[in-house]
């Protein structure tokens, strides 16, 4: 069954970013010249997506606003004869059919996800956490929905990380049984350090089957005393295979400070407009 639908959880607070998010989104932050969030939607759709869910909170609203219609925005482009930005601000709105759910409380990422259920129905999903970054040209969703399609199970985006950095993470264990693919047996969210099953840390990209939403109702508050998506999915893993695959290209945790400024001076590396001048600026300001 081709996966038509993805969750992407955005009602987190933000507070790494404080005050930065106090009013506005974190999902907001701009890599250059877009929000995180159009890179997440932008993830779905190269993966064949149509309709994104967003699982937002109060203090949103910037993010319904943005994937929305701006009449002031555009009569006032026009005005100016800018009929191309208006093109491309039409663009935005008509990426996919965008359906917002409201979670009432911050009880967590599975808790997030679990509020999709009625508007998934009974088919495989995606779910795209917009603070992993990934840069390279193939979307990392796409990189799952290709393996969905071969196994018809569950997968998720893994990553090797620092063995002082497991404590971040979803970290999980398996047996590889092709090229960058795993069978996976073991799910354990933000291991102490030193109590991890391996250094494979799940990223922000999975594809579920429903039967995760009878696990999610099942799941009692676990790490931060939160509703875990991961550990929804050790309970379905007792009943259906999961699959984990490493993630082609350059992720980027935008979720920290450091993580995003990263990504901010890579993405502006990667701009036809900015890299020459950027790069000059910045060998100039490293030197002294
Ligand atoms: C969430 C998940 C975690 C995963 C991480 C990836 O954690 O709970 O399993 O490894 O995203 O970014 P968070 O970053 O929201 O704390």
């Amino acid at each position: 069954m081709k996966v038509r639908k993805a969750v992407l959880p955005v009602a987190g607070f933000g507070t790494r970013f404080l005050p930065a998010t106090k009013s506005s989104s974190k999902e907001m932050l701009p890599l250059v010249d877009k929000p995180l969030i159009h890179y997440a939607v932008e993830d779905a759709i190269d993966a064949g997506i149509e309709q994104i869910i967003f699982i937002t909170g109060r203090g949103k609203r910037a993010i319904e606003d943005y994937f929305d219609i701006s009449f002031e925005l555009e009569y006032h482009l026009k005005a100016q004869g800018k009929e191309n930005l208006v093109k491309e601000m039409r663009k935005i709105s008509n990426m996919a059919d965008f359906v917002y759910i409201r979670q009432k409380e911050p009880k967590g990422l599975g808790h997030a996800v679990l509020r999709a259920k009625d508007v998934v129905g009974n088919e495989p999903f995606a779910v795209i956490l917009a603070d992993d970054v990934i840069q390279n040209g193939k979307s990392g969703t796409k990189q799952l929905v290709e393996v969905f399609e071969r196994y018809n199970c569950s997968v998720i985006g893994l990553e090797e990380v620092d063995p002082e950095e497991v404590s971040s993470y979803g970290i999980v264990s398996g047996a590889g049984i092709e090229e960058g693919v795993f069978k996976l047996d073991n799910f354990v969210e933000k291991p102490k350090k030193g109590k991890a099953p391996s250094n494979l840390a799940i990223i922000g990209r999975y594809i579920f089957t429903p039967f995760i939403f009878e696990e999610l109702e099942k799941t009692k508050p676990g790490a931060k005393g939160e509703i875990q998506l991961t550990d929804a999915i050790a309970t379905l893993s007792k009943k259906e295979v999961i699959y984990g695959k490493t993630m082609e290209g350059k992720r980027f945790d935008c979720g920290n400070k450091l993580g995003f400024l990263q990504a901010t001076i890579e993405f502006a590396l990667n701009d036809e407009n900015l890299k020459d001048e950027f790069e000059k600026y910045l060998k100039e300001v490293v030197k002294c």
